[in-house]
């Protein structure tokens, strides 16, 4: 077992670094800086990253961590505030000298750290920097303003001013690569597969002898592979439930449930619970407050399910498919609030049950795939394309009517038609209609018409943290287009959306 662990000083990347290591062969978990040196220290520790943050070492209230993790003898990597927080913690100098952000030049020492980094360019993002080395420490790498990269190989200290863990750094993986197997000695043999075993242990350990695990399957890929782990860990312990809110694409709840029973075995019960959604959200057009009402009473409907189920007095825990971006959208705290994933910051506060189980809160939607196909997912199922807990909700901009749904629901089975004929659905990573609310003047069978615009969303992406906007053939977005306003009423205009994430994001609340 080989393990690293990466404390979080609250930097915008830092589950990213965690993600580069597990892809370079060694388990990786982001942990609070405030973590515990037993949680710390728990089997395989192999080494320590200390990320990125916003602080200056100097402010009064600037994030630390456990002193003990400098006596542990396991290599401390420290990046960018990492690196300026060891730097001052030995007695170096930190100042607010010279700023640097993005593309910028660097040249390489000779080290083992650095090996096989070319001179060229690296990703900067700071305003303080290291300007004088503690004792025993040497610069291994430089900008024009910066010493860019440290290196203490006694006390087997190390320090990188620039973030490689981000694709703009070229070869920047190779820092980490180095770092496992030069510096940490890592033999690089974990795969996703070792990751469902620790992921089944953690469950058991969670849930005990005796609890009982309700699963909120929604169809998609996450919540699909949580609930398989948690049958795996605790088998006929686990039921599932799959609840139709009244905002599923067409046909979607009925071909989900016999999915589940058919092809996963699953013990699953659809739930109808339209009236009570759509009862609630109605004339509410604030896409906060959407987002807040149907967590909120998913979480209702979850606990009435679970005392239906409910003896004597067991232990009931709620299983999510919560994946990390879902968790960094929702704001950590020190990140902030971009929209509130139903799952996470849509969650209410008081709930029943004693607890969650989130077995992939830690991981990006492709490793979360690959986990999936590594466990024996079926490939249909793993390569479906995402499709949010709010659902329609969040694609009908303004207040949500059984017209408008129809209406979507309509033109969204157009596309989703039209994309499959095309051969497109795994090379597009998602896709779906909005419901514009916008309403424009147009010309049909020599009459005017005064009547809504359908939006059209392709993008491509890996982990939906950034997405490119899907570059579909003409001849595709023409048929789209045309088949939308022959076929469904009251909609005129189609329109599509040519924004990338950031500064966009994939759905429009
Ligand atoms: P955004 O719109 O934030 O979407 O770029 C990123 C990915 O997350 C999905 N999404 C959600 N999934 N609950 C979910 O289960 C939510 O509240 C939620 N909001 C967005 C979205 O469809 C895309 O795949």
């Amino acid at each position: 077992m080989e393990r690293i662990v990466v404390l979080d000083f609250g930097g915008q990347y830092n589950q990213l670094i965690a993600r580069r290591v597990r892809e370079l062969g060694v388990y990786s978990e982001l942990l609070p800086r405030t973590a515990s040196l037993e949680s710390i220290c728990a089997e395989g520790l192999s080494g320590i990253i200390l990320t990125g943050g916003p602080d200056s070492v100097y402010a009064p209230n600037a994030k630390t961590c456990p002193d003990s993790i400098f006596q542990l003898g396991v290599p401390v990597l420290g990046i960018c505030y990492g690196m300026q927080y060891i730097a001052h913690r030995f007695g170096g100098k930190i100042e607010a000298r010279a700023r640097e952000y993005a593309d910028t030049p660097i040249q390489m020492g000779n080290h083992p750290l650095t090996a096989g980094m070319d001179a060229g360019y690296v990703w900067m993002n700071h305003n303080d920097s290291v300007v004088e080395l503690p004792e025993g420490f040497s610069p291994i790498a430089e900008t024009e303003h910066c010493i860019a990269a440290f290196a203490n190989d006694a006390q087997r200290l190390y320090g990188i001013q620039f973030h490689a863990e981000v694709a703009h750094t070229p070869k920047g993986t190779l820092i980490f690569k180095n770092f496992l197997e030069k510096i940490c000695g890592c033999r690089c043999g974990y795969r996703p597969e070792n990751l469902a075993d620790r992921l089944i242990d953690a469950i058991r350990a969670q849930v005990g002898e005796s609890g009982r695990v309700l699963g909120a399957l929604s169809g998609g890929v996450d919540s699909t592979v949580a609930a398989a782990l948690v049958h795996k860990a605790i088998g006929s312990r686990l039921s599932c439930v799959f609840v139709d809110h009244g905002l599923l694409r067409h046909n979607e709840a009925e071909e989900v449930v016999a999915f589940y029973k058919d092809s996963l075995g699953l013990n699953i019960t659809g739930v109808n619970a339209k009236e009570r959604f759509l009862a609630r959200l109605s004339g509410v057009t604030e896409p906060e407050q959407k987002r807040k009402i149907i967590g909120t009473e998913f979480v209702r409907v979850f606990e009435e399910e679970s005392r239906k189920l409910k003896t004597a007095d067991e232990d009931w825990f709620l299983l999510q498919g919560t994946i990390y971006p879902d968790v960094i959208e929702s704001g950590t705290g020190a990140s902030d609030t971009i929209k509130s994933h139903h799952n996470v910051g849509g969650l209410p506060k008081d709930i029943e049950f004693c607890g969650l189980v989130e077995p992939l809160r830690m991981l990006f939607k492709d490793e979360v795939r690959a986990l999936g196909e590594a466990i024996g997912i079926p490939h249909d199922l793993v390569w479906r394309q995402p499709f949010p807990g709010p659902g329609l909700a969040i694609r009908i901009l303004g207040d949500i009517t059984e017209d408008k749904l129809s209406i979507l629901r309509h033109s969204d089975a157009i596309l989703r038609e039209e994309i499959r004929l095309a051969g497109l659905q795994e090379a597009v990573w998602q896709y779906f209609t909005v419901f514009t609310g916008m309403r424009s003047v147009g010309v049909m069978g020599d009459q005017r018409t005064y009547d809504y615009a359908i939006g059209v969303r392709a993008v491509t992406s890996t982990d939906a943290m950034t997405v490119e906007w899907a570059e579909l053939p003409y001849p595709v977005l023409r048929k789209i287009s045309s088949r939308i306003i022959a076929e469904v009423a009251h909609v005129n205009r189609v329109v599509y959306d040519i924004t990338s994430k950031p500064p966009g994001t994939i759905e429009w609340e």
